[in-house]
């Protein structure tokens, strides 16, 4: 009776510490949308790296990149169900799940660099902002960067005239969609996976993105046009289940927490080069033509977009709007 007794306690006490204690490894499941050669592709990479490494093995990170396991809408969802642990959608992928205010990293020209960036993500505003996740059962980690984004289409886009009833994928944000009407364009929300083809079919004529994004989906091999807008930001947020992360046994979740912040700090120094060397890759394929834009014709385009400001205000709120300007300009608009 008594070894009897004994032999459940031990597997209740197996059980409460988790499966860390037992012999297996904790799995963390990473799921993400683009390529391995990318900013976010690298840093979960290194991520993966660090934290099998600080853990002594007893947390093992599977990544799964370009759409492998799931698509954009799905994948939050299947955080939310602990079908996966950890993800890094776009700011621009929260407003399905009810968070609105990520939303503000996409409004145009809001951000002339990543330094500038840096004071937001890394300031109590980027906090604050992470905090909200909490109430979906998500907990925000960290901001990694990808980079600025520029305008593709069969058609050469210069002047704002150009953009009217061209039609855009776009990824899920109110905000997007503002910029592109605001533009007299069609936008279209797609998920990520399905954007070459949707390009090469002509279901859609033009997206916007950064060249890693493009290069890696060779998204530029079926577009004659390039644009080089610099118009918008994509970043990430990386998540993960927050019942999972919370139960974690606090000397694992700390050496993830260190594995988190130096994979973030790699990824976010290297991001603009990669950038830099796959918008050099797409110009020596001599598959689309790279257009710039001179000062006069990037400022009609800034013009054109401003009017986004008002119009989703409503949607991301004003106040958030003015704090964001405030750190980025140190003034209101
Ligand atoms: C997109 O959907 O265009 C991007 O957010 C994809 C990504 O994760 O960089």
């Amino acid at each position: 009776m008594r070894k009897l007794i004994w032999a459940a306690a031990s597997i209740a006490a197996l059980a409460l510490t988790g499966p860390a204690s037992a012999q297996s490894p904790v799995i963390i499941k990473f799921s993400h949308v683009v390529a391995t050669d990318t900013p976010k592709g690298k840093a979960s990479e290194k991520f993966k790296e660090l934290a099998e490494k600080y853990t002594g093995g007893k947390v093992k990170v599977e990544v799964y990149p370009n759409s492998t396991l799931y698509k954009d809408k799905e994948e939050l969802e299947a955080l939310q169900l602990g079908s996966v642990q950890m993800l890094a959608p776009s700011n621009s992928k929260f407003g399905p799940l009810g968070i609105r205010e990520f939303e503000v990293f996409d409004l145009p020209y809001i951000l002339p660099d990543l330094k500038t960036l840096r004071k937001v993500t890394e300031g109590p505003l980027g906090l604050r902002l992470l905090k909200l996740l909490d109430s979906k059962g998500i907990t925000g980690l960290a901001y990694w960067d990808n980079g600025f984004k520029q305008m593709s289409a069969n058609k050469k886009l210069v002047t704002p005239a150009d953009y009217q009833g061209v039609k855009f994928r776009i990824q899920s944000s109110r905000v997007l969609q503002a910029q592109f009407k605001s533009l007299g364009s069609l936008p279209q929300v797609m998920a990520f996976s399905e954007v070459y083809q949707a390009l090469q079919t002509g279901v859609v004529d033009g997206q916007e993105n950064t060249p890693s994004n493009i290069y890696t989906q060779k998204m530029h091999e079926v577009q004659k046009y390039i644009t080089q807008t610099n118009h918008g930001y994509i970043g990430y947020v990386v998540v993960v289940n927050k019942k999972f992360w919370d139960g974690l046994p606090p000397d694992l979740r700390a050496a993830c927490d260190k594995a988190m912040k130096e994979a973030t700090e790699y990824g976010n120094s290297q991001s603009a080069k990669e950038n830099d060397d796959a918008l050099e890759e797409i110009r020596k394929s001599g598959k689309s033509e790279l257009v710039k834009l001179t000062p006069a014709q990037d400022e009609a385009m800034r013009k054109a977009m401003m009017p986004v400001y008002k119009d989703v205000a409503g949607r991301v709120g004003q106040p958030l709007i003015d704090e964001f300007l405030k750190e980025t300009r140190g003034t209101t608009n």
